[in-house]
């Protein structure tokens, strides 16, 4: 019998920068990913250069419908997009929205209802305009609070009948670590003050609360998710410090979705600001509206785990995703070094079950690989086994969560078809079940081709579960 419950949510996710290319098409302005060519941590370029994927991506700007029949195909019954922010405000700053870019993803969404795909939407999926970034410095100025409000409001309006499932920004507490990428300050974290950056979070934060409100003011059935990365962070040993540390950095981690959940900041974060001269100023409203407008589920990606230690000489970040941490020595990781742990993710799902009481949606999880295409009976493929057991063995621990009594309303894996990855912005570290041919250095038809683990997918899916092994 599976652990999934009837309706359960069946798909895949994406980001607009990481696939839909067209960069300079249908009015669209210029966002800060059109200047990261090397991915999150690289220093960006003064405009757009040749060789930044990003700029065609996989062409989905023209290949969706293609696409999203693929997912169909699949039973996909949820697909993960964000709108790109730029697309709709170029600047970010205007009055009037592009109605060409709002044209786009009306279609995008009828293409989702031709096939009975529920759309979940992010608004922002590390796609700040470049010119708020460039010339208001990114969220550390109020006045992008006024900004984003009045773009979630304009694409809530357009699409909130249609669309129930949404999410503000993506993995919010990625900020602590790439400021550019997730709050669009052009400074590394090295060289941004604490109380720059914690005052940037604070309007985060306000202004995922006004979009709730908008939410559910435009249609009372929108969910609205706040959605960050979780990484279950273990005690290197069983020295108690070790312990103190891991529970210390997961509450660092925690500290957006405690506000979006609870509606204030922890008392583990106002000490902190209380002793590092951190003082968030409030506008006026602002603690009402954190109060009052929660969310109604919590989302989050999951790639991996970390261990945590006291000790300063066994401090070593290992290679691994934005929030990073302490090698576990028990642990395999895949070739871009990020440690694989299935049950990590049923410890997450367990602990924000547990400290929050909202409904949950794995919205990101996935192995990126370097595949290989070959000739199979139907034409080009990829024996991706390696994927399928990872996502297997993922899924099994969704399912035991769920059976723990988690409140668990669906699972989108990351990059259902192939894109450009995030931290390198390369076409090498493959995620889908689709394979999209372009390379690293560009070259490449973009036509698709299903992998072994597009029938595997669809099985699952088909079965609500049940053909995964234990
Ligand atoms: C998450 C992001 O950090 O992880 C995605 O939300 C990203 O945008 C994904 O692509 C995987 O990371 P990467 O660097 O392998 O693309």
């Amino acid at each position: 019998m599976s652990n999934f419950p009837e309706g359960f949510l069946w798909g895949g996710a994406t980001a607009a920068n990481q696939i839909e290319g067209a960069y300079d098409e249908g009015g669209k302005g210029l966002s800060i990913q059109d200047v990261m060519p090397h991915g999150g941590t690289a220093p960006s370029t003064e405009g757009p250069t040749e060789d930044n994927l990003k700029l065609e991506a996989i062409d989905f700007y023209h290949r969706y419908a293609e696409d999203i029949a693929l997912f169909a195909e699949m039973g996909f019954s949820v697909f993960r997009f964000s709108i790109a922010w730029s697309r709709i405000f170029p600047r970010g700053d205007e009055e009037e929205p592009n109605e060409e870019g709002l044209k786009f993803y009306d279609r995008v969404i009828d293409e989702c209802e031709k096939h009975g795909i529920e759309p979940l939407i992010t608004l922002s999926h590390y796609e700040t305009p470049l010119a708020l970034a460039r010339e208001y410095g990114g969220w550390r100025d109020r006045k992008l609070v006024d900004f984003f409000a009045r773009y979630a409001h304009t694409v809530l309006e357009r699409y909130g009948a249609r669309v129930k499932y949404w999410l503000t920004f993506n993995e919010i507490n990625a900020i602590l670590h790439l400021p550019f990428m997730a709050g669009g300050i052009e400074l590394d974290r090295e060289n941004l003050a604490d109380q720059e950056l914690y005052q940037a979070i604070h309007h985060e934060l306000v202004v995922s609360a006004l979009a709730t409100k908008i939410a559910h003011e435009v249609n009372p059935e929108i969910k609205v998710g706040c959605m960050a990365i979780a990484v279950p962070r273990y005690p290197l040993t069983p020295d108690p410090r070790d312990v103190r540390q891991a529970q210390w950095e997961s509450q660092q981690d925690m500290l957006f979705a405690d506000v979006h959940c609870r509606g204030e900041y922890p008392a583990s974060a106002k000490r902190y600001f209380r002793e590092n001269g951190i003082e968030i100023e409030f506008a006026e409203g602002d603690a009402e509206l954190l109060k009052e407008h929660t969310v109604d589920f919590v989302s989050f990606s999951y790639y991996m785990s970390a261990c945590s230690t006291a000790d300063p000489d066994k401090q070593v970040r290992g290679e691994g995703n934005i929030m990073g941490g302490v090698p576990n020595p028990t642990l395999q990781a895949s070739e871009w070094g990020w440690q694989i742990d299935p049950v990590g993710l049923r410890v997450v799902m367990n602990d924000f079950w547990d400290r929050w009481n909202k409904p949950l949606f794995v919205v990101e999880n996935g192995l990126g690989a370097r595949d290989v295409l070959i000739d199979g009976p139907d034409g080009p493929t990829v024996e991706d086994d390696y994927r399928i057991e990872y996502m297997n063995d993922h899924l099994v621990q969704v399912g035991e969560a769920i059976a723990d009594g988690v409140e668990c309303w669906g699972y989108t894996s990351w990059g259902c078809i192939d894109l450009v990855s995030a931290s390198k912005a390369e076409l090498s570290k493959r995620y889908g079940f689709i394979y999209v041919d372009r390379n690293d250095d560009g070259t490449g038809t973009l036509d698709r081709y299903r992998k072994k683990s597009f029938d595997w997918y669809a099985e699952v899916i088909r079965t609500n579960g049940d053909s995964l092994k234990a």
